[in-house]
């Protein structure tokens, strides 16, 4: 329990938990962790250590249940969770509407390419066995891009996006890219704290760039005091994909993904 907690407590008052303000929704293996983990950084931002799965897993159980896994807070502070697989349940936008329809959203996107290679490379780790990518991805040794696999359905932004929209407007989304999270994370968080409507108080001095690792690291965060990094499972190798197979992802996410950046008016740069 931290001094300002326990002063608090002394002085008879107990901080309230609140439902969140703001979500982060997604996607899966965008970057999720290190969004949430760098915005932790911040005295204004209290958020929920693990990921909730209220409105995909656990709706039935009610907003009481759901505002007891949040961490406890003070006034002004803002109540957040992530739990990426909200973005691409159908039944989620809806429920989150009418939680609070001025919920503030955010996406980390990344390149939907690396993104099933990511996720995939996150399933095989956990099994003895898998096929390879490449018999994944495509019908029956062909070239037909299976869309019904899990791991490339997710990449399909652009029509998650437009289920989203059916009950937010534009405004109440922010884009985060995945890429830039990583290439400049500050620059990346400044744009998230403005969104959030906080000032900007994560600067260059609560990074590092971890050249082993291959990835920006914190120097301390609210419950550690020395430098360290996201767990193993972040920022892992890859396997090695078949180039051409890689060639025919990219054709068939351009489209969807032209359509993404014309949604959101940003342009992402995927290759
Ligand atoms: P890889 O492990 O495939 O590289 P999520 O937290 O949503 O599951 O996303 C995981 C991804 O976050 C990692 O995928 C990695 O690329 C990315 N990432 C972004 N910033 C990172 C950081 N500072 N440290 C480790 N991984 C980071």
């Amino acid at each position: 329990v931290s001094p300002k907690y326990q002063i608090l407590r002394q002085q008879g008052l107990r901080p309230g938990r609140q439902l969140p303000v703001a979500l982060i929704i997604g996607v899966k293996k965008g970057g999720t962790r290190a969004l949430l983990e760098f915005l932790r950084l911040h005295p204004d931002i209290r958020a929920a250590g693990s990921e909730v799965h209220f409105f995909d897993r656990h709706y039935s159980k009610g907003f009481h249940w759901y505002r007891h896994r949040m961490p406890p807070t003070l006034e002004g502070q803002v109540t957040m969770e992530k739990t990426p697989s909200y973005f691409i349940r159908e039944e989620v936008p809806r429920r989150v509407q009418h939680m609070n329809p001025g919920t503030k959203l955010i996406v980390v996107v990344r390149d939907p390419v690396t993104r099933a290679i990511s996720d995939y490379t996150q399933v095989k780790s956990k099994r003895v066995k898998m096929p390879r990518f490449e018999e994944l991805a495509f019908l029956n040794d062909s070239q037909v891009v299976d869309t019904s696999w899990g791991p490339l359905k997710i990449g399909v932004y652009a029509k998650h996006l437009e289920h989203w929209l059916l009950y937010f407007p534009l405004s109440q989304l922010l884009f985060v890219s995945g890429e830039r999270l990583i290439a400049d994370p500050v620059a990346e968080i400044a744009r998230v704290q403005d969104f959030l409507g906080l000032k900007r108080v994560i600067s260059e001095k609560h990074f590092y760039f971890n050249s082993t690792k291959g990835f920006p690291c914190l120097l301390k965060s609210e419950g550690r005091s020395s430098p360290h990094c996201l767990g193993k499972t972040k920022g892992r190798s890859h396997p090695h994909i078949d180039p051409a197979a890689v060639q025919r992802l990219r054709d068939f996410y351009r489209p969807f993904n032209q359509r993404f950046y014309q949604l959101t008016g940003m342009n992402f740069g995927w290759p």
